[in-house]
C-alpha cells in the first residue's frame, strides 16, 4: 500500500461502543457443477456452513477492528442458534441481548453455487422476524449509552425504525443500511438516520433513478439527501463510494484502489462495520477520511473467499489506519 494515513486522536470516552440491531443467518452452502432443475437431485463437490446475516456481518467487522460491540438479535433455540452465539463470543461481540426462541428456527440461507459462480439462494428469516419491541426495551440502557447504532432491513422494519428512534433520542449516532431495499421506505427512516448507506441497486430501488456511475450515484444521492438524512453514502464496488451531506450537498466521489475480487459477498457489510468503528472511536475524523478507510477495509474483504471469514482484523491492516 502506497497510501499514507494521517495520524488522528481517538475518542476520549471510556468504552466507545457500537450496537447493531439486526439479523443473523446461517449460510448452508453447496458447491455443485450446475444448478439443479425442479425435481432433480444432483451431487455437489463441497458443503460448508458459514455465519452471515447483514446485522451480524457488520457487527463482526466492527468488532475485529477493536471496538466494543453488542448485537441485538434473535436466533432459534437450535444448534445453529447455539453455534452463532458461541461464535459471537469468540469474536468478542457481547451476546447480552441475543435472544433465543423456540417459536422459529435460526435464520438460514440455503445457497447453491455452481462452477461459474452463479447461485440460487433461499432465505428463511425465521427467528429474525421475532425480534420485537420487548427485546429492544431490554437493550435500551445499552442503546442509550452507545456511540453508534447500526440497523438494516433483514428484521421487521418497524423494529429497525424503533431502534433508530431510541438511539436518536439519546443522542446516539445512527447508521442505517436499507438492505434489502424496498421501494416504499417509511420516510421516518431518512429523518432518523445520521448516515444512510446503500449500494447502487438499493439506491436505484429507493429513487427509481438509474445508478451506473459515480455521477448517477451523486444524482440519486441528492434525492435521498432531500428526504432528511444527514449524510448519504452510496457504495460503488471497485469504484469506492459517493458521499453527500446536508453540510456539503455537492456529491463527492471517494475512489479506492480497485482490486480483483475473489469473493465480494459481504463487502457492503464490511464497509458499514468499518464505518461504525470509525464513527465510534474516531468521531473527530471527517466523513471523507472515515470512508477512505472503510473503502480500504472492504477492499481487503473482497480478496479472500467467504463472508465473515474474509473480514480483516486490526492487526492485519496498516497500523497507520488506527
Ligand atoms: N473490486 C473492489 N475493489 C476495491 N474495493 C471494493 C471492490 N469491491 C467492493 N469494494 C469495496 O467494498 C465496498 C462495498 O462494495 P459494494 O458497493 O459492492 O457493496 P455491496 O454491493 O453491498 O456488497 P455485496 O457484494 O455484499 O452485495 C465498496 O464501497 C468498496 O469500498
Ligand atoms: C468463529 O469465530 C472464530 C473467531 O473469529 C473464527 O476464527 C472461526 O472460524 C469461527 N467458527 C466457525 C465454525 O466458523
Ligand atoms: C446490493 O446489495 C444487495 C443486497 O442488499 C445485493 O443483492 C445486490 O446485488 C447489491 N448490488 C450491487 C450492485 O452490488
Amino acid at each position: 500500500m502506497s497510501q499514507s494515513w494521517p495520524s488522528v486522536s481517538r475518542a476520549e470516552m471510556v468504552t466507545p461502543q457500537v450496537i447493531v440491531v439486526g439479523s443473523c443467518m446461517t449460510d448452508l452452502v453447496s458447491v455443485t457443477p450446475r444448478l439443479p432443475k425442479a425435481g432433480e437431485t444432483i451431487h455437489g463437490s463441497k458443503f460448508f456452513i458459514g455465519f452471515g446475516g447483514k446485522g451480524a456481518n457488520q457487527c463482526i467487522q466492527a468488532a475485529r477492528l477493536g471496538v466494543k460491540t453488542s448485537m441485538v438479535c434473535k436466533v432459534g433455540k437450535d444448534s445453529f442458534g447455539n453455534d452463532y452465539i458461541a461464535n459471537f463470543t469468540k469474536n468478542h461481540v457481547s451476546t447480552d441481548f441475543v435472544g433465543q426462541t423456540a417459536e422459529a428456527a435460526t435464520g438460514a440461507a440455503s445457497i447453491i453455487v455452481n462452477a461459474e459462480g452463479q447461485n440460487a439462494i433461499v432465505i428463511v428469516a425465521g427467528a429474525n422476524l421475532l425480534l420485537d419491541s420487548e427485546d429492544l426495551k431490554r437493550a435500551s440502557t445499552a442503546i442509550s449509552r452507545a456511540n453508534v447504532l447500526v440497523c438494516q432491513l433483514e428484521i421487521r422494519p418497524e423494529i429497525s425504525l424503533e431502534a433508530l428512534k431510541m438511539a436518536r433520542s439519546s443522542g446516539v449516532k445512527t447508521i442505517f443500511n436499507p438492505a434489502p431495499a424496498v421501494a416504499q421506505l417509511d420516510p421516518e427512516f431518512f429523518t432518523h438516520s445520521d448516515i444512510f448507506c446503500c449500494n447502487e441497486s438499493e439506491a436505484e430501488i429507493l429513487t427509481a433513478a438509474p445508478v451506473n456511475s459515480p455521477q448517477e450515484a451523486g444524482t440519486a444521492g441528492a434525492l435521498l439527501l432531500e428526504k432528511g438524512c444527514k449524510v448519504v453514502i452510496i457504495t460503488l464496488g471497485g469504484e469506492g463510494c459517493v458521499i453527500l451531506s446536508q453540510e456539503d450537498p455537492t456529491p463527492k466521489h471517494i475512489s479506492t484502489n480497485k482490486v480483483k475480487a475473489v469473493d465480494s459477498t459481504g463487502a457492503g457489510d464490511s464497509f458499514v462495520g468499518a464505518l461504525a468503528y470509525y464513527m465510534a472511536l474516531y468521531p473527530h475524523l471527517c466523513m471523507e477520511d472515515m470512508v477512505k478507510r472503510s473503502n480500504y477495509i472492504a477492499s481487503v474483504s473482497v480478496q479472500t473467499a467467504g463472508t465473515q471469514t474474509s473480514y480483516p482484523h486490526r492487526a492485519e491492516l496498516p497500523q497507520g489506519m488506527f
